[in-house]
This record gives structure tokens, C-alpha cells and sequence, in this order.
């Protein structure tokens, strides 16, 4: 595995402790070594000690130094210029050099943890260099992290760039919220159920609710996210991962393909919002200072790297409507932002109301409807909400739910999240990566977005409070709907 930009954050906080924990897993064959590159001059042994280090605080989980070092042993450094080619013809003859003294038989995972100016530019030079080519019966592919473009026509001109030097079979486009267990359980649940399909339709669903709420802020990144904002950040890839899972048909088959068609299908099913329609269905919100858990906090604009004046936004929500046979006239509502009252993730599925009413004493507007949430973090599980009676002589119902908690269950395990995309990187399973027209579908839904709010730059920012839910205008985008967007506590 060759790790390009080996000394950045994502090398050290998930790359190398995720390796780590597939290790301590058995799921790292003894064949095997890690090659980082990095323009900074750093030693082998500097580098070793970092992956030791690296592994200690960021692993989670006891350390076992037996397969600290065992690590430790298959692992170098090379000091190289992504731009210069004189880079990869060292890092040719140092593969020649690993492959023989750790039988790794030219299997190359190539994983670009570098910034997104470099994503077009290490697999044309690799590929220049003999380094993608597949041609003997060995492997190589390349992992590409986030951010894919920065909008429909860069993603494609990227899309066009890779396919000069690598099949497609051989990209896996990384989004890490499908290494999240709660997010693959999503197909679980839905597939291996008989008793939700027959109800995850328009005539029993009455809206979703997808909420991704950050309590952090910018922290260091204000360099990178004044530029993105919410919108490019969040939405056309983790949020839209979180819709496709949950509107998808069963896919014939769990084979990558069979399950990507789907998701694509919702992809191209979602429908692009007319000019005149963003204003109305979409929403944007920038923090200004506030308090979270009793601590003050600063405003968006007053963050380190963040222009004074910005009007990037941190915050949005959109009524997405996908245009099928199973979702038509089922409004999916999606909100995300940073500095919001809690940490959560959840997936909230609204059912109708009861037709009618029975009970004398209660209205039927009083009956609270069906409500299933996934949640997918921080506390993982499902909970199911529904009416029952409230003990006494009168008829009367209330809410109750039904919860299942993932750590009753399986305990937690200690997981950065990307242990299981590094795993199928290496064993060739594409199914939790984005193919390229996945990705290009995706930019095509906030494509309208990003060019209205680029023609009307925000007036109001900053919006909403630290701390708070949202700007008010995310509560008027449902309540001009008669519904209001769930409450988490
Ligand atoms: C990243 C975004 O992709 O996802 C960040 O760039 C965001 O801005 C993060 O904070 C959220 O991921 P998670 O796993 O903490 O929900």
C-alpha cells in the first residue's frame, strides 16, 4: 500500500490506526507492506516511530505490541515532489525492492491522501511511469479521497483525467460515511426484514427526515471550507449516500454493481431543482457565536483562515423530491451544519397518520404517526415510535418507543471507521465506492443550488446562533409543508 502524503492528518489519525485495527483483526495478510511518500524529509525510523505514535492515540483500542511492531517491520518512507517525476521512477525501483522482500507480487493499492490538487496529476504520472498497468495479473488500484471536484464539470474533466491512465475498476472513489456500520445496516435492515418493504412506499411513508448536526466548527480547516461551505462539503456525497440507501430497490444481487445501479437509479431519480424553485427549496445558514455544552463559541466569520466578511455558508437543508414510482409526492427534507445544537446523525422516516380515529377522547391530529429513525451516530441504533394506551379508565394514547441500541447488542468495537473500505480496497470489493457517473449524478442535484447562490450571495449571514438548530428559514422550509422537522433531544 503506498500512501501519498503519509505525513497529513488522515495518514495519521485513520489510515495507519485502521490498518492497525485490521491487523489486530487478521485481515492484513502477512505479505504486505506500507510505503509512505511525503514531501517532508522525515527518516524511515521517524516515520516507524510516527506510525507507533500514530497507532497509540488515534487506534482506539489496547495496544498490542506484537502487532504494533509487526507493522511497524513492513513499513517505509520516501521523500518525494507529487510534481516531480523523478519521484516516481524512485518509487518504481523502491516497489521493485519492496515486492521482492515482501512477496507483495506487484499488487499495488495506491491511496492519495494528498489535497485535491494532486488527484489528477499522481495517477497520470504513475500511469506514465508503468505503474497502473495491471498487464502481468497483478492489481493496482488507487483510492481517492473527498473532495471530488468542486462542481458537475470538474468532476467530470477529474472523471476524464483517471480514465487516461486507470479503468474504472481499478478507482475506488472513498466516502467514508459508507465504512460506518449503522450506514451499511441501512441494507441490512431494509433487505433482510420482510416486514418494512412492503411499508417503505408513498402510500404508507409520508415524508424522511436526514439530519447530519455537527457540534464542531471549522476547527484548523477554515482554510479549506471557506472555500466548499456546506453545501459541497456534505451533501452531494455523504447526505446523498444516506438518501440512496434509503430510497434504493433491493438490488438483484450484493455484488458492487448490482447495488451501485441502484443507488445510481435514485441518483438520476432525484429531481434537479428549477432555478425559480432554489430560493423555496433550499437553505442556507452561516453560525455566529454562541454557546455549546456552557462554552461560548465564535462566530463562523471570526474562525482562524476564515475571510472577516465570508459568506460561505455552514449550514444547509433542501427539500429533495425523487421523481419514481416508490417516493412520488414523499418530500426527503436534508439538513446539515456545523455548531448545531448536538452531535447527530440520523435518518428519520415519518409513516401517515392513522386513518381515522377510534378513540373519542383523542383528535385524530393528536395522534402522533409512526416514526423510525436510524440512528447513525453517535448513538447507533433504530427506535420505532408508536401510539399506545396510556394507563387509566379513559381512553387516551400516547407515544411510546421501541429502541434497540447497537451496544446492547455487539458491544462497541474499536473502529476509525475506515478499516472496512481499506479491507475491500485490498480484496477488490468496489460496492461501498462511488463509480464515476455516481458521482457526477450527485453534483448534478446541488449543480442549481451552487449557481443560484453563487448569483445571490447570502444577505443575512451569519443566520443562526452557535448551538441552536439551524436558521429559522430551515424550520419555514417545512412548516409551508404543515410539518415541522423532528426534535432530538
Ligand atoms: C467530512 C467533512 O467529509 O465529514 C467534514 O469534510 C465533516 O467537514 C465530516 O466534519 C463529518 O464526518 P463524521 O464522520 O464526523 O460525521
Amino acid at each position: 500500500m503506498v500512501i501519498f502524503g503519509a505525513s497529513g492528518d488522515l495518514t495519521t489519525r485513520k489510515l495507519l490506526p485502521a490498518l492497525y485495527n485490521l491487523r489486530r483483526s487478521k485481515l492484513l495478510p502477512e505479505d504486505f507492506a506500507i510505503l509512505g511518500v511525503a514531501v517532508d524529509q522525515m527518516s524511515e525510523d521517524d516515520f516507524r516511530n510516527k506510525v507507533r505514535h500514530d497507532i497509540r492515540e488515534y487506534a482506539g483500542a489496547p495496544q498490542d505490541c506484537t502487532q504494533c511492531d509487526w507493522l511497524a517491520e513492513r513499513v517505509y518512507y520516501m521523500t518525494g515532489d507529487f510534481r516531480d517525476n523523478a519521484t516516481y521512477t524512485h518509487l518504481k525501483d523502491l516497489l521493485a525492492e519492496l515486492d521482492q522482500k515482501h512477496s507483495t507480487k506487484g499488487n499495488y493499492l495506491y491511496y492519495l491522501a494528498t489535497a485535491p490538487a494532486f488527484f489528477g496529476e499522481i495517477p497520470s504520472r504513475l500511469g506514465a511511469n508503468g505503474l497502473t498497468s495491471e498487464a502481468d495479473g497483478h492489481w493496482r488500484r488507487v483510492v481517492i479521497e473527498k473532495p471530488f471536484g468542486s462542481d458537475l464539470d470538474s468532476a467530470r474533466a477529474l472523471n476524464r483525467d483517471l480514465g487516461k491512465s486507470l479503468t474504472e475498476k481499478q478507482i475506488y472513489r472513498i466516502d467514508h460515511y459508507l465504512g460506518k456500520e449503522t450506514v451499511q445496516n441501512i441494507l441490512v435492515f431494509r433487505f433482510s426484514n420482510g416486514i418494512f418493504e412492503p411499508v417503505w412506499n408513498r402510500r404508507y411513508i409520508d415524508h424522511v427526515e436526514v439530519t447530519v448536526a455537527e457540534e464542531l466548527g471549522v476547527e484548523r480547516r477554515g482554510g479549506y471550507y471557506d472555500h466548499a461551505g456546506a453545501l459541497r462539503d456534505m451533501i452531494p456525497n455523504h447526505i446523498l449516500q444516506l438518501v440512496t440507501l434509503t430510497a434504493m430497490e433491493p438490488p438483484i444481487s450484493f455484488q458492487a454493481d448490482a447495488v451501485r445501479d441502484e443507488q445510481s437509479k435514485i441518483l438520476h431519480a432525484i429531481q434537479i431543482m428549477p432555478p425559480e424553485e432554489v430560493l423555496t427549496r433550499a437553505v442556507r445558514g452561516q453560525y455566529g457565536p454562541g454557546t455549546i455544552d456552557g462554552k461560548p463559541e465564535p462566530g463562523y466569520r471570526e474562525e482562524p483562515l476564515v475571510n472577516p466578511q465570508s459568506n460561505t455558508e455552514t449550514f444547509v437543508a433542501l427539500k429533495l423530491s425523487i421523481d419514481n414510482w416508490r417516493w412520488a409526492d414523499v418530500p426527503f427534507y436534508v439538513r446539515t451544519g456545523k455548531r448545531m445544537a448536538k452531535r447527530v446523525t440520523e435518518i428519520a422516516i415519518q409513516f401517515r397518520r392513522a386513518p381515522f380515529v377510534l378513540f373519542r377522547d383523542t383528535p385524530v391530529e393528536r395522534l402522533m404517526p409512526n416514526l423510525l429513525v436510524l440512528h447513525i451516530q453517535p448513538d447507533e441504533g433504530i427506535s420505532l415510535r408508536f401510539g399506545a394506551k396510556i394507563p387509566g379508565p379513559i381512553v387516551r394514547v400516547g407515544s411510546v418507543n421501541m429502541d434497540f441500541e447497537y451496544v446492547d447488542y455487539f458491544g462497541s468495537q474499536p473502529s476509525t471507521g475506515y478499516e472496512r473500505l481499506l479491507y475491500d480496497c485490498m480484496v477488490g470489493d468496489a460496492t461501498l465506492f462511488q463509480r464515476a457517473d455516481m458521482v457526477e449524478a450527485g453534483w448534478s442535484v446541488v449543480g442549481p443550488v451552487q449557481d443560484v447562490w453563487r448569483a445571490l450571495p447570502a444577505r443575512s449571514f451569519p443566520n443562526y446562533d452557535s448551538g441552536s438548530w439551524g436558521p429559522k428559514e430551515a424550520d419555514d422550509l417545512m412548516k409551508r409543508d404543515g410539518r415541522a422537522w423532528r426534535k432530538i433531544d
